[in-house]
């Protein structure tokens, strides 16, 4: 089928594509991603986004590293029992504890996949895991034995490859297959090798390891360089039919493939390579800012594909050619990435059915009482705004997904503030405890002085890193949207809120980042003592 053909009412609908020419996608935005500093994403906030990313129709989600702490298992877990549709999977290192955790939090999904990795360059193996090439063949060999005991589908990714020794890694894949693994995935963990260079690489692996034609190629890239996409593109033209990728480009440092990037480059130029992947690009957009909100990180108004200037254009030469034929100046449709605004309006007389319904179509299934509370919230939104939009409804949803899993919640504020005195605010928050906490501060202006009132009344230092006001929508009565990064007790963590009043939704994302850092600090401490007590210091992780 010809990518025009599958279009339906210009917009194209997921194409068909030869088994040998689909390129799956790994999504790893909830483990990879969630390495991003400030990110602590609830447990209902991962099988949300879990969820969301299904309905993408990815191959493959990478829900968490189950070793890392009981959190992580359990959410790991949740979106093993929840999520259908993608193989579901859990990062593991060689250690028997780590395999075992892992098959243990994916082992309910229909579709189970373990994922274990141990570096090949001679940086890692004589700094970090200080040992020699010989012990780290045999942790391979009996990480991916033991994972293939429990899982029939297993994945092995030499760490750090681009930078090892092409012929050791070789050696050290093709143990991997011979003890089972169907997947051999190949990092650039730093960000640092090249397309030519990343080519050259796997083909030379496809020399030294003839059985590698018998099983998936995965590529997987880090942005340092901002070549992740390009990386990954070289990958896929090279062979590899896997491609590991998070939404946003989120990811340790500078981040992972894109995902949105890497599946509108296969799926545009599908016609000069053959290739693409059947991820539903209609849902591009909504999940970009579905992670983008529960992440705290704001997409750049610039970014390909998905950010809001994509495809605004500017110019008046441009205006007039798009006017005329849209195709002058654009080379995908907006529509096909899902920016096209959406049908849903509704109003301060809309019921609860009519709610439940608008949100049903936009994928939330929402219940009970959490049906309720974003009733309520709903109701008092569309009292100060004439229409609510899906754009809107996404943002009340996610706000309330957020609030679910806080220890501290902001239950009142009132700020005073104006031109000729200085500003005050008053602000009580919910403790853990259940007790209300009270605090009062004047400050540089009405939002500094209604943080400090907040770190009053929760009583610790606590920095503010970054702050960002935007819209959920144009308009005057448009919903704020506010950020802010919070450190305290020594953590970084990323707080949103949604509000019509900016400064309502700034203290609701003061508060979410302080409760994220605080709780961050708590379990951190709670795992250090379990550590020591057990006498068995982690290594580190990916
Ligand atoms: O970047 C990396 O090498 C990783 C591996 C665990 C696949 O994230
Ligand atoms: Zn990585």
């Amino acid at each position: 089928m010809s990518a025009e053909n599958d279009h339906v009412d210009g917009v194209a609908a997921t194409p068909q594509i030869e088994e040998e020419n689909r390129v799956e996608i790994f999504d790893t935005t909830l483990r990879d991603g969630e390495q991003s500093p400030g990110i602590s994403l609830n447990a209902a906030e991962k099988v949300e986004i879990a969820s969301q990313l299904a309905r993408l129709g990815v191959d493959v989600i990478e829900a968490g590293f189950p070793i890392a702490s009981p959190g992580d298992f359990e959410a790991v877990q949740m979106i093993a029992r929840n999520v259908e549709g993608p193989v579901i999977t859990g990062l593991a290192r060689t250690h028997t504890a780590d395999i075992e955790a892992a098959w243990g939090a994916v082992k309910d999904s229909p579709r189970p996949r373990i994922h274990t990795f141990i570096s090949t360059s001679d940086i890692h193996i004589t700094h970090q895991l200080q040992t020699d090439r010989e012990d780290v063949k045999g942790q391979a060999k009996a990480a991916v034995a033991h994972a293939r005991s429990f899982c029939e589908n297993v994945e092995f990714s030499p760490m750090d490859a681009t930078r090892a020794d092409v012929e050791f890694t070789a050696e050290v894949c093709a143990i991997a297959i011979a003890e089972g693994a169907g997947v051999i995935n190949i990092p650039d963990t730093v960000g640092y090798t090249t397309p030519d260079e990343y080519t050259r690489y796997l083909e030379r692996l496809y020399e030294l390891i003839p059985e590698l034609r018998d099983v998936t190629l995965s590529v997987h890239c880090h942005d340092d360089l901002g070549l992740a996409v390009a990386n990954s593109f070289a990958g896929v033209l090279a062979g590899a039919r896997q491609v590991e990728c998070a939404i946003n480009g989120l990811g340790e440092r500078a981040g992972n493939c894109s995902l949105e990037e890497i599946v509108m480059l296969l799926r545009t130029r599908r016609v000069d390579h053959g290739l693409d992947t059947t991820v539903n690009t209609r849902e591009l957009a909504r999940t970009s800012r579905m992670v983008s909100r529960a992440t705290g990180y704001v997409v750049q108004p610039n970014k390909a594909i998905i950010g809001r200037n994509a495809f605004a254009h500017e110019s008046g030469i441009h205006q007039d050619g798009v006017l005329k034929e849209r195709t002058t100046y654009e080379i995908m449709d907006a529509r096909d990435v899902g920016l096209e605004s959406n049908s849903i309006v509704l109003g301060k007389h809309s019921g609860r059915h009519a709610l439940r319904d608008a949100l049903e179509q936009l994928g939330f299934k929402v219940e009970g009482n959490a049906l309720n509370q974003a009733f309520q919230r709903f109701k008092e939104i569309a009292d100060k705004k004439k229409q609510v939009t899906a754009l809107d409804l996404e943002a009340i949803v996610s706000d309330e997904l957020r609030e679910a899993g806080q220890k501290y919640e902001l239950a009142w504020f009132e700020v005073e503030s104006g031109s000729r005195r200085a500003p005050v605010a008053r602000a009580g928050v919910t403790m853990p405890n259940g007790e209300e906490a009270t605090g009062e501060y004047s400050g540089d202006g009405p939002f500094d002085s209604v943080f400090g009132a907040i770190q009053a009344a929760v009583d610790v230092e606590c920095d503010l890193r970054s702050f960002e006001v935007g819209a959920v929508t144009g308009g005057e009565d448009a919903l704020g949207e506010v950020t802010v990064q919070v450190r305290a007790h020594g953590r970084l963590a990323n707080g949103q809120g949604v509000s019509t009043d900016t400064i309502e939704a700034a203290a609701r994302a003061y508060v979410r980042a302080l409760s994220n850092a605080l709780e961050g600090a708590a379990v951190r401490e709670a795992e250090a003592a379990t550590a020591e007590h057990a006498a068995a210091p982690m290594t580190p992780g990916p």
